[in-house]
């Protein structure tokens, strides 16, 4: 069966380990992850050039929502690849781009009026955000997390905090930036228990940082992912959304909500913060978001606009193929009911986890929301002493047998399959990944 994954040659094969030898030669540095050489895919299925078979829980990194090339998608961007493909939508103006921003603004929490601002990337929608919140707010200071993740250019990496090497030796940073500890509540960083806590990680902000250090009328914004996604995975409890609202709402400060990875249906929901029931002010949007054609926005409250023609823009926002891509990603969602797929998926997917969870005690936690799943894996589950080696070796073991696995936090692996995977295939992949839980520990 095709949609079920076949290895003929153990990966990487003859033809894998040219191009991986080419690349190595050739290509920067980055973040490799596995000798994975993808050739074609369809659906939650890619093949290798050496005609391997692989169920695909990586997605892109969460990108392909609808699945790799969904008919519907490559329609959309093959007619409009033949009209049209770049006119600079930031200096004149076309149909596709405010079609998409309207549809944008309706389908994004908030029930008020709303703009849109087009981008490339996760990142740079994050620098759009902090730009509009310094613009708007005329006030100069951040607010960030422990554990988050939002990017690496300059502006997102001085958010961002989820792992060391990140910004080793990219110093000095964009000054302004405070974090304050993530809602992490597997590892409570002021080692309380929730709910008795009382979400003491959100009231430190007015009760303590307020009080000295960081004056509130000096912060711009907050930046939240309520999904900690790169940094491991960590929903954070809707409570402590709703206090940080409060918080924000209270002292005039903007809170941008990054749905980069968590957004499009990821959750179970069409946005990740649907789950606190509260409306951000700006939304960073990327990823899921094209299907695979680098698109990003954010969506922000009409009123913080910036008013003034060239205070910000970019040449590719809005690319035609990009939104062409967006309008068609948005319509399979809502025609095949993918959010509802993620959230029923994403349950069973859960409850698959929490069985292996049983038989292996190596995994410490399971947690997410939807299908955006993790298992973290730790040496003894009464210290959490974190297993990063354990989770390396349960890596490889997966993609030989035709799993393809990434990790997150620090001993993490997240499981993000496409939106329209089927319950056949979770138990497939559940398969492997216990079987390949078992060969790592040997
Ligand atoms: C939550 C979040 N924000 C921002 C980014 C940055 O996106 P990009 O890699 O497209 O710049 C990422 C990427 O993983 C992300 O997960």
């Amino acid at each position: 069966m095709e949609d079920l994954p076949k290895i003929t040659v153990v990966p990487p094969g003859p033809k894998a380990k040219k191009i991986v030898a080419l690349d190595t030669r050739y290509l920067a540095t980055s973040t490799k992850a596995a000798p994975i050489v993808a050739e074609r895919a369809k659906g939650a299925i890619a093949w290798d050039v050496d005609g391997n078979r692989y169920l695909d829980f990586t997605s892109g990194i969460g990108v392909v929502n609808t699945g790799h090339c969904h008919p519907a998608v490559v329609k959309a961007v093959q007619e409009q690849a033949a009209r049209m493909f770049h006119f600079a939508g930031t200096d004149f103006y076309n149909a596709p781009q405010a079609e998409l921003a309207q549809t944008l603004c309706e389908v994004t929490p908030g029930k008020f009026e709303k703009k849109v601002f087009y981008t490339n990337s996760g990142a740079e929608s994050v620098e759009a955000a902090i730009k509009l919140s310094r613009w708007t707010s005329q006030r100069k200071q951040f607010i960030g997390f422990t554990g988050a993740f939002h990017g690496r250019t300059m502006g997102a990496l001085s958010i961002t905090a989820s792992k060391a090497v990140h910004r080793d030796r990219f110093f000095p940073m964009m000054p302004g930036v405070t974090h304050i500890p993530f809602a992490y509540c597997y590892r409570c960083p002021y080692k309380m228990q929730y709910p008795s806590c009382d979400v003491w990680c959100a009231r430190i902000l007015e009760e303590v940082y307020f009080q000295g250090a960081l004056p509130p009328t000096e912060v711009a914004a907050m930046f939240i992912e309520s999904v900690q996604g790169e940094g491991g995975y960590i929903p954070a409890p809707p409570k402590w959304i709703q206090a940080m609202r409060e918080i924000t709402k209270r002292n005039g400060i903007i809170l941008v909500d990054d749905e980069v990875q968590a957004g499009f249906g990821r959750t179970g929901k069409w946005f990740a913060i649907e789950h606190s029931g509260i409306e951000p002010d700006v939304i960073c949007l990327a990823k899921g978001m094209g299907s695979g054609v680098p698109i990003g926005a954010i969506v922000f409250r009409k009123e913080l606009d910036f008013g003034v023609q060239g205070a910000h823009s970019n040449t590719y926002g809005g690319n035609l193929l990009a939104v062409a891509s967006t309008k068609a990603t948005i319509e399979v969602i809502k025609k095949e009911r993918l959010v509802e797929n993620s959230a029923k998926q994403g349950r069973y997917l859960r409850k698959r986890l929490e069985e292996l969870a049983e038989a292996h005690d190596g995994i410490g936690d399971v947690r997410g929301l939807g299908l955006m799943q993790m298992t973290e894996f730790v040496k003894d589950r009464r210290t959490k002493e974190r297993d990063p080696k354990f989770r390396d070796a349960v890596e490889v073991e997966a993609y030989r047998r035709g799993l393809l696995l990434l990790g997150c936090g620090r001993s993490g692996i997240r499981y993000i399959p496409p939106l329209i995977v089927t319950k056949r295939q979770i138990d497939a992949a559940m398969d492997i990944l216990d079987a390949s839980m078992r060969a790592a520990k040997k």
